[in-house]
């Protein structure tokens, strides 16, 4: 297994080339020292995906370790577990039959003004094969486009509405919602379709499976090109695929990352704890470098 050695705190292990780390010798539960703690932050700044081996979590203590990252961000949909307003729990059970939570590329909550920075799940109890996670780099999807298509995209705004987000939900009997969750229907929110990271100047699209139009196109222009951009992000050269195991820890920079639950598990329980982190409104890239020149 390949070893990154910028790392000296922790053990960093690319998973492809595209994004994604696995990262050992850390136990997040208690209280690492900050150099090593600073390191898992740095490991997520590269690899946008990393997940965390041999944590020892209970709700509680997920919820001490996230904050740690940031603050909450919110959640308008998921109902919380009772006692800890920031964590939600997803369960499918051995007879459950169809979608599996996630199915399908998406963002989550790409729709709020603030999508949240970071996702954290945690896996309590995983399947003996399948259930697996795949992610896609929207750094990568962006870095790949043509130079034509990305000065055609500066300065693009993509709307994402949350307008069926309640339905998918609500179609599931194992998910608890918030009481007023169908009031995200009504909820858009415009993003830059080419953003640059706020710390670290990465450029990258943000497209989501809930971009609904792109302003100053008609909906006929607007809607191939969007379909386009997302078959585009998540070609396989931008993927990696994180194989869970019970006590992983999966943190993704979300709006870095479109990602998908594999429904490949039937017969077997799972248990996961989400929960998320405060992000920023995202930034379009900045005048005075606005060209369609890679970010370092
Ligand atoms: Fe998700």
């Amino acid at each position: 297994m390949l070893r990154d050695t910028q790392f000296r705190h922790i053990t960093v292990s690319p998973i492809t080339g595209a994004l994604g780390a696995d990262i050992h010798g850390i136990d997040l539960a208690s209280h690492p020292d900050d150099p090593a703690f600073d390191e898992v932050r740095r490991a997520l700044d590269k690899y946008h995906v990393v997940a965390v081996r041999e944590q020892n979590l209970t709700p509680q203590t997920l919820h001490t370790v996230a904050r740690r990252f940031g603050p909450f961000s919110g959640n308008p949909v998921h109902a919380p577990i009772e006692g800890l307003d920031d964590i939600i729990r997803f369960v499918r059970e051995p007879d459950d039959t169809g979608k599996v939570i996630g199915e399908d590329w998406h963002m989550d909550l790409a729709w709020m003004a603030k999508p949240p920075g970071l996702t954290m799940l945690y896996g309590e109890v995983i399947p003996p094969v399948g259930g697996d996670t795949c992610f896609s780099s929207l750094a990568q999807a962006y870095r790949a486009l043509s130079p034509g298509m990305q000065a055609l995209l500066h300065d693009r705004i993509g709307v994402h509405s949350g307008k069926g987000v309640f339905e998918i939900n609500a179609a599931n009997s194992r998910l608890a919602l918030r009481e007023d969750a169908q009031n995200i229907d009504t909820i858009e929110a415009e993003h830059p379709i080419v953003c640059v990271h706020p710390a670290t100047g990465e450029r990258y699209l943000f497209v989501s499976s809930v971009m609904q139009s792109i302003k100053g196109l008609t909906a006929e222009e607007s809607r191939p090109l969007i379909d386009y951009l997302l078959r585009h992000a998540v070609r396989p050269e931008f993927n990696c695929r994180v194989r869970w195991a019970p006590r992983t820890l999966t943190i993704w920079a979300n709006p870095f990352v479109l990602h998908t639950a594999i429904n490949d598990y039937p017969g077997y329980r799972r248990v996961t704890y989400r929960t998320t982190v405060e992000g920023w409104v995202p930034m379009a890239v900045p005048a005075a470098s606005d060209t369609i020149a890679q970010a370092a």
